[in-house]
């Protein structure tokens, strides 16, 4: 399986901090906001990552990044020149994911929770066996500004619609994505919506027609959110502050990940620890990689 973050788009509900600056490098709390999505991604042992970016970013995210081989991972990247909707990621994604399955995260989209890993890992080896589509569903209480998903008693998805005026269910549906290899023909083919964008929803639409559309539901001991609006980036960066003052142990550190999934060596780590030395998430590193952090 493949991943791919979605860093384009405008962030016109941050502006006027977005103007300039993508808002996927913006801080949530001590770290830029794409760390996130990537360490979901890495957290199930997916190492091709294609990262699709605004043609101004792209010198930006391969300054951070590299091709992800400090991180012992395959990042790549391409332009989309248009916000057209979060579907056109699939079809500019089609020679990278070359009919292998895929996993798509909005960059904004920041996940947390005790058994978050073993989850995505499931979800990975359940689409690898049946194919489909698989999205995750949250409940939360303005359902109106998502995608929503209408469900039987026994999770069976019966509706979708992207943001409802008059939601049937309080079920959105996350940022993230697990599809088969059809995904990308089946975005290639969906028109854009009312409001003009290629909506993800279409997608999935098309994956719940053909029956092949699962839900799974991301309970009280998860927390998801939508770094888009001023107010959900305070929340999110405050949450991250929260839990990373009373553990001691860090959200989204993906040097820690590839560390500790072997992906790089002490050295190595303690070499991109160095330059970070004097700031709190390079000493983090460095207990690390010394051993002295559980
Ligand atoms: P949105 O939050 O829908 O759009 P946006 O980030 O441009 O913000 P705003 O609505 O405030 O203008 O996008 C969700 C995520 O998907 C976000 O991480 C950006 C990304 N995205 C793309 O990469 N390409 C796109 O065409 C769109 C619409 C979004």
């Amino acid at each position: 399986m493949k991943g791919i973050i979605l860093a384009g788009g405008l962030g016109t509900r941050l502006y006027p901090t977005t103007q300039v600056v993508n808002k996927h490098l913006l801080p949530i709390y001590n770290k830029p906001m794409i760390y996130y999505p990537l360490s979901t991604l890495m957290l199930m042992d997916i190492k091709e990552i294609l990262i699709i970016c605004n043609r101004e970013d792209l010198e930006i995210y391969r300054n951070l990044f590299w091709d992800g081989s400090k991180l012992g991972i395959t990042i790549s990247y391409i332009i989309q020149e248009k916000p057209k909707g979060l579907a056109e990621g699939l079809t500019l994604a089609k020679d990278f994911v070359k009919g292998d399955e895929v996993c798509l995260i909005l960059g904004d989209n920041i996940f947390f929770g005790h058994a978050l890993p073993d989850l995505l890992t499931q979800t990975r080896q359940e689409l690898e066996k049946d194919g489909g589509a698989i999205v995750f569903a949250y409940w939360v209480n303005d359902p109106e500004k998502y995608g929503v998903i209408v469900l039987d008693e026994k999770e069976n998805v019966l509706s979708l619609k992207e943001k409802p005026k008059y939601p049937k269910s309080n079920w959105a549906i996350t940022g993230l994505y697990f599809y088969d290899s059809k995904a990308g023909g089946i975005a290639q083919n969906i028109r854009p919506s009312n409001r003009g964008e290629l909506e993800i929803t279409s997608v999935n639409k098309a994956y719940l027609k053909r029956g092949k559309l699962k839900v799974k539901l991301l309970g009280r001991g998860f927390a998801w959110f939508d770094a888009g609006t001023h107010d959900n980036f305070l929340e999110v960066s405050d949450f991250i502050a929260t839990i990373e003052r009373k553990t001691g142990l860090l959200i989204g550190c993906i040097e820690e990940i590839a560390y500790r999934k072997r992906w790089m060596n002490k050295d190595q780590l303690m070499k991109l620890a160095h330059p970070l030395k004097k700031t709190s998430y390079g000493t983090y590193l460095l207990k690390i990689a010394e051993g002295k952090e559980r």
